[in-house]
């Protein structure tokens, strides 16, 4: 916190008195979590009008937003923390909805205004429609539901409550307290609040070092929903999912995740893992908004940390640890690229490096006659499962191979992949598509056909390219792509990556209309967090993403999940247009896309080690307006997507170009 806070924290306490001072206490120590390290940044590196769109609260002590009814969710009151509120037999329920996405340690104070034994429960949800006497799932386990944390009172007279450590709720918007016994004496609850354990070593919650803003709202605010989603994913490392099928009641969520004092895992609520797959969307846009890059490092470490002995990476960090993923294994090997790219943190790559390269040739190793990848651990995302020949996997290699090369693996072993492979065993040109495997000539999946863009296996203005281009789009509902491999359901995680595709096929216009329907719906949704990515959806609208594939419970998907925040990372990589393209921004490219319906303007930036790097376009009829500021001694690519451009020097700069 810096001085001038503290000064008008002070000045509130005193006008409020010495016992108010006391029990605001918390507000004013720690910031931070607890007893962790407190190294974040001090302060957000650009600020102006697009501050209003940042979820992330000015302190980690917050207070419930409103009173809303049970289980409806409709409006009752805004939530008075000196006002105390009865549960009795008129009103069992008190509902508190904070208003977007949290997780963390609820503590309340109580009153028990009777005799005898009774007891206080309480259930989350992140969803407004799993408003209930039990929490949405988020255990893992199929049998045994997470129901309700109990605190027992014995005795008339008040007392406090605060939930234990392991009980940790990692992500939930609503919280219902009730009492278990139909015949309690009235508990009056009071000065409920929550201490939130997200973003750990921040000292300020909204100290981002990156920034979007344009003239359109709703993009405006997907982009800090996928934010806000990285921090409520980037957690304390002792306060990760134990193990599934470990616990037969409830949640617990003490488990140790990976190393230093905040790790980036998959989802707030649930999984509380590290799955470097998921991080191939979730890192990028942690860089280009809110810039921490020490909790996807600490997550790479940990994945390395556990390299097994035939040079398998696991699929997911501890205490899951499980090694039967190849298409997980090589998106890990491209984790480190992103990392080392953004970060130029030459010094953490190098003991690592002895391990990349076996893990690197492993993945060389799954290439098979044909010349294309045959996994052998066959697990995935969440997809389902063909064959060991999917066409995804190729795409996978063929990237890791990439950048491994740009991070100086040449002069290894000789590849044996191949783009002709590829295509020769893959393309199907009646379709204009990749198909799932050189056998299934029926389905042509999201996540290959996607990746085929993305990753530059197929080249901008290509006639693969577009066909490949137009055939995603095929697949549109209007809330976003069906998934082919995984029917019924929309993935934005895969989505993410066809985001990418399109944006490098040339079809600004289709991300866009893309982030809009998908995004855009899932945001103004009423039932959902308002503030956050969702893990996945049904194509009929409703959340029970996957549940006819291994999710038996419909609230089990995951209201906050990095792995969607794919519009967080290409707004200002490709719309913007603004990229790091050598380690840390020695060299970057500015190249806006400035041809799309209702996005006349954009602005973005980001920082590195280098220093602060922003940009921004103004379309006025035929011309562009650009400018730059970026560090002294770096320098940059400018252009129009697909025209001639020039190297421009780091500073302050700026051009208008004719459309
Ligand atoms: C939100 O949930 C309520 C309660 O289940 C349901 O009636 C309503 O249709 C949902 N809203 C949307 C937009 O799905
Ligand atoms: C009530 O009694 C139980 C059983 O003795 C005990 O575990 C619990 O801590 C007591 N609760 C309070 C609030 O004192
Ligand atoms: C949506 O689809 C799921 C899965 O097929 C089904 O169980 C559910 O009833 C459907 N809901 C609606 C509102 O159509």
């Amino acid at each position: 916190m810096s001085p001038t806070n503290c000064l008008i924290m002070l000045t509130l306490l005193s006008s409020r008195g010495i016992w108010v001072f006391v029990s605001f206490l918390p507000y004013v120590l720690g910031e931070c979590w607890r007893d962790g390290p407190c190294d974040g940044p001090q302060s957000a590196s650009f600020t102006g009008p697009w501050d209003k769109y940042n979820f992330a609260p000015q302190t980690r002590f917050v207070t419930p937003v409103n009173v809303i009814s049970f289980p409806e969710g409709e409006f009752v009151s805004a939530y008075d923390e000196d006002e105390k509120w009865t549960l009795d037999s008129e009103t069992p329920e008190l509902v508190l909805d904070f208003g977007y996405e949290v997780g963390g340690i609820i503590s309340l104070d109580y009153d028990q205004l009777g005799d005898g034994p009774s007891a206080l429960a309480l259930a989350f949800t992140e969803a407004k429609n799993y408003i209930g006497h039990e929490s949405d799932s988020s255990n893992g386990s199929p049998e045994y539901p997470d129901l309700h944390l109990t605190h027992k009172i014995n005795s008339t007279g008040p007392g406090a409550y605060t939930m234990p450590d392991a009980s940790l709720r990692g992500g939930f918007r609503y919280l219902t307290l009730y009492q278990e016994e139909d015949d309690a004496p009235p508990l009056h609850i009071h000065n409920v609040r929550l201490e939130i354990s997200f973003q750990p070593t921040w000292p300020d919650m909204r100290a981002y070092q990156g920034y979007f803003h344009s003239e359109d709202e709703l993009l405006n605010r997907i982009w800090y929903s996928g934010a806000y989603t990285l921090q409520t994913n980037s957690v304390p490392s002792y306060t990760g999912r134990v193990d599934v099928g470990t616990i037969e009641e409830g949640w617990k969520n003490d488990a140790f995740v990976g190393p230093g004092g905040t790790v980036l895992l998959d989802g707030a609520k649930r999984d509380r893992w590290v799955w470097i797959g998921d991080m191939g969307t979730a890192v990028p846009s942690a860089f280009v908004s809110t810039g921490d890059m020490a909790s996807t490092r600490n997550a790479l470490q940990v994945m390395f940390d556990n390299l097994r002995d035939d040079d398998v990476l696991p699929k997911a960090g501890p205490p899951y640890l499980a090694y039967n993923s190849d298409t997980y294994h090589m998106w890990t090997m491209i984790g480190v690229y992103n990392y080392v790219l953004y970060t130029g943190d030459i010094d953490w790559l190098e003991p690592i490096w002895p391990k990349y390269i076996r893990a690197l040739n492993y993945a060389r190793g799954l290439v098979d006659d044909k010349g294309i990848v045959s996994v052998k651990g066959t697990a995935d995302w969440a997809r389902w499962l063909y064959s060991n020949e999917r066409s995804s996997a190729s795409m996978l290699l063929y990237r890791a191979l990439q950048t491994g090369a740009e991070i100086g693996t040449c002069g290894q072993k000789k590849q044996r992949l191949s783009r002709e492979a590829i295509m020769a065993e893959l393309w199907d040109e009646s379709t204009g598509a990749f198909r799932e495997s050189p056998d299934d000539v029926s389905l042509f999946p999201q996540d290959a056909n996607s990746m085929s863009l993305a990753f530059g296996v197929l080249e901008r203005g290509s006639e693969e390219a577009e066909r490949v281009s137009s055939y995603l789009e095929s697949n549109w509902t209007p809330i976003g792509p069906e998934v082919p491999e995984l029917p019924g359901n929309i993935s934005p995680f895969v989505t993410s990556i066809e985001l990418f595709g399109h944006f490098r096929a040339g079809h600004p216009e289709r991300a866009v209309q893309l982030m809009r329907d998908a995004w855009g719906w899932y945001i103004n949704h009423p039932n959902g967090t308002g503030s956050t990515v969702a893990e996945g959806y049904r194509v009929n609208g409703t959340w029970g993403y996957r549940t006819d594939r291994g999710y038996k419970d419909e609230t089990y998907m995951s209201h906050a999940h990095c792995w969607s925040s794919g519009p967080t990372s290409s707004l200002t990589e490709r719309l913007v247009g603004l990229q790091v393209t050598a380690p840390a921004g020695e060299e970057w490219q500015f190249v806006p896309e400035t041809g799309v319906d209702g996005l006349g303007e954009a602005e973005a930036g980001f920082t590195t080690k280098l220093g602060k790097f922003s940009a921004s376009f103004k379309v006025d009829r035929s011309r562009v307006h650009l400018k730059w500021d970026t560090p002294e001694g770096t320098r940059g690519w400018l252009s129009l997507p697909g025209k001639s451009g020039r190297w421009i020097d780091g500073g302050k700069g700026s051009r208008t170009l004719c459309l």
